[in-house]
């Protein structure tokens, strides 16, 4: 099959194989524990969920609630650091993760740049601080990657956070992430001067990913754990892929 023609696309400084959460499912989502485990697999670049503190601290969490990945109870974002800070992040996965706490974006960025390694920050606001959530992660980003030669990739669900990353540190790079392919999608990207879409993979085909390109988008997917996907999808000119199949997808395992 032929390749879209990507000549007109912004250059592309990422990988191709972006690992979900961190390592997937093998280490507890969003931990160190878990980038430690997906960097051993061979991962360069890793996907994670980003929200703040009642303070104003981002941290990486998926959920809005912490019940389920971590000793506390409650709406996360309603808790200072100093009370997430001392919360069991990883014996909800196992118990030799026992005691793995929440991180903080500060020190992930500080690992990250260590190793030389890339991220997608997945700005995951709590209910109703869409627009305060873009526009903190987007400062942090901007003050913790400051000098460093690749920017983070910054993606939201929600359109709101986008936006506000956008005013607040226009020069880092956004993607829209989109469950659904709905009429007015690339519009919605261009709008918030995106350089990339996320797409649910079952939303994705030759047509849609042709559209993006020509539009002078990238196209990421998430979250393939199949092999047969996965090369169909690069067979399209799929972009980047997100996978929680750290194991058996590795990028030195093709
Ligand atoms: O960023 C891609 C993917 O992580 C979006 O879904 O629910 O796993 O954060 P979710
Ligand atoms: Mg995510």
């Amino acid at each position: 099959m032929n390749q879209p023609d990507k000549a007109l696309l912004t250059p592309w400084p990422y990988p191709r194989w972006i690992a979900h959460r961190g390592a997937g499912k093998l280490a507890p989502e969003n931990t160190l524990a878990a980038f430690r485990l997906g960097a051993a697999h061979g991962f360069r670049m890793f996907e994670c969920d980003v929200k703040l503190s009642a303070d104003g601290e981002p941290f990486l969490l998926h959920d809005s609630d912490l019940s389920r990945t971590t000793s506390g109870q409650g709406v996360a974002g309603e808790k200072r650091w100093d009370e997430l800070s001392w919360l069991d992040a990883g014996s909800w996965h196992s118990p030799p993760y026992a005691g793995e706490p929440l991180l903080r974006l500060e020190t992930l960025a500080r690992w990250l740049q260590a190793n030389e390694l890339m991220v997608n920050l997945e700005i995951k606001p709590s209910p109703g601080h869409d627009a305060l959530t873009g526009e903190v992660v987007a400062r942090e980003v901007r003050r913790l990657w400051a000098g460093q030669a690749v920017w983070p990739l910054l993606s939201s669900f929600s359109v709101e956070a986008l936006k506000s990353a956008r005013d607040a540190a226009p020069e880092v790079p956004r993607a829209l992430l989109l469950e659904r392919l709905q009429p007015g999608w690339l519009d919605a990207a261009l709008s918030l001067a995106c350089v990339a879409v996320v797409g649910h993979h079952p939303e994705l085909n030759a047509e849609r990913i042709g559209q993006a390109h020509a539009a002078g988008l990238n196209v990421l997917t998430y979250t393939v754990n199949d092999s047969e996907r996965a090369q169909a999808l690069w067979a399209l000119g799929l972009d980047g892929l997100i996978t929680d199949a750290v194991d058996h997808l590795a990028p030195d395992r093709p």
